[in-house]
């Protein structure tokens, strides 16, 4: 007797057809306020080839694990790490700042984090998980850390500054540079949040756009995360955190008597190697020249869709920064709600009265071609234009 019931499986899945069915999805084309995307289709046949392993038990899975440090020397080496770093494979964002903050603490002992208003509400977890505190820097008109307020924050309680590589609500980079020569004079922990950027602002560089160094070539900074399943193109959930020197490693490390390694570091404990596949084969298919090309197109497509929304007479909270639109509004809710209602997806940010949009590489100059006229349509027929 078969243990797999094919009468069983048609109706699992029936349900499931029907409760997908009312999902949005990323090849309609019509979200355009997340920063995840349709995974690229290599992406899709590694996940499904490594569903079973587990990269927490190294072990039984020696070929899995090397695929993850393959992986995690090309970010390594887009990110500019010294020979001595390491790197910890994450599920994302969130996990990758709670990591960051836990070297930190374990490093320095102090507790408090200082970093800019337009950081990601992940530090909001850290500060109930971590028992940390949050000392805030006031924004510049152009959003980004006001590196001037940030001495006078400096205490001997503070383990760690934030700097954001492509902030979540309008990809705006802070000033990194000054950041690392604070760090570097003050002896502080630099924790760099490149979750949407790192995946973009090295290309930005390549392709001439005039964008701050953010990365180990930087003295000063002693982390970096950033996001496969951003603008790496691949599946959820994958995150990496690369970081300095490999001996900061122990302090986020417990033995691990029954898995047949000695140590295991990080958070999680059982974790799957398909993510990290997917993540792995993106990057040998794209290749950095891939994805300077992804990016170029993201950034033509940013500034067309610019042209268009300003054309209509709407504004932009600031000038793109890389490929995130932040539009003003005065009828936020009203415009969202239609909008959904029309069946597009937008991001609202209220605290800055605007919508986000994010041209990630599914979104095509034919999809901003159909949206334009019903943004313009939406917002005359709630009195925004
Ligand atoms: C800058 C930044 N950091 C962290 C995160 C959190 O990432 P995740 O949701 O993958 O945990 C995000 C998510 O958008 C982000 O934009």
């Amino acid at each position: 007797m078969s243990l797999y019931n094919d009468k069983k499986r048609v109706e699992i899945l029936k349900e499931l057809n029907s409760l997908k069915k009312k999902d949005f999805s990323f090849s309609s084309g019509h979200i355009l306020g997340s920063m995840c995307t349709q995974p690229h289709p290599i992406a899709k046949e590694a996940y499904q080839k490594f569903l079973e392993t587990n990269l927490g038990d190294p072990e039984l899975f020696p070929g899995t694990k090397e695929i993850e440090s393959k992986f995690i020397t090309f970010i390594s080496d887009l990110l500019h790490a010294p020979k001595y770093s390491a790197g910890q494979i994450v599920s994302g964002g969130t996990e990758g700042n709670i990591t960051a903050m836990w070297i930190a603490k374990q490093l320095t002992g102090k507790k408090e984090i200082i970093l800019a208003d337009s950081a990601h509400f992940s530090f909001k977890k850290i500060e109930s998980i971590m028992d940390m505190k949050l000392i805030k820097v006031p924004l510049t008109i152009d959003y980004n850390m006001d590196v001037l307020k940030i001495k006078d924050n400096i205490k001997d309680n503070t383990a760690a500054i934030l700097g954001i590589a492509g902030s979540t609500e309008l990809g705006t980079i802070d000033p990194i540079p000054e950041l690392s020569d604070i760090c570097l004079d003050e002896n502080l922990f630099l924790h760099v949040d490149a979750a949407f950027g790192g995946y973009v602002i090295p290309f930005l560089k390549e392709l001439n756009y005039q964008v701050p160094d953010f990365d180990f070539k930087l003295k000063g900074v002693s982390t970096i995360s950033t996001d496969a399943h951003k603008m790496g193109y691949s599946v959820i959930p994958l995150g990496t955190l690369i970081i300095r020197d490999y001996k900061w490693l122990d302090e986020i490390s417990v033995e691990s008597l029954c898995t047949g390694s000695k140590k295991q570091s990080g958070i999680f404990g059982t974790r799957s190697g398909g993510p990290v596949a997917a993540a792995y084969a993106v990057t040998r298919y794209l290749g950095v020249g891939g994805y300077k090309k992804l990016v170029e197109n993201c950034m033509t497509i940013t500034k067309y869709t610019e042209e268009k929304i300003t054309d209509m007479g709407l504004h932009l909270i600031t000038k793109p920064t890389m490929n995130v639109l932040g539009i003003k509004l005065k009828k936020l809710p009203e415009v969202i709600n239609k909008l959904s209602k029309y069946g597009w997806k937008v991001n609202k940010i209220d605290h800055l009265s605007c919508i986000r949009i994010v041209i990630m590489p599914q979104i095509t100059k034919k999809i901003i071609d159909k949206f334009i006229p019903i943004l313009r349509k939406t917002c005359e027929e709630v009195g925004e234009l």
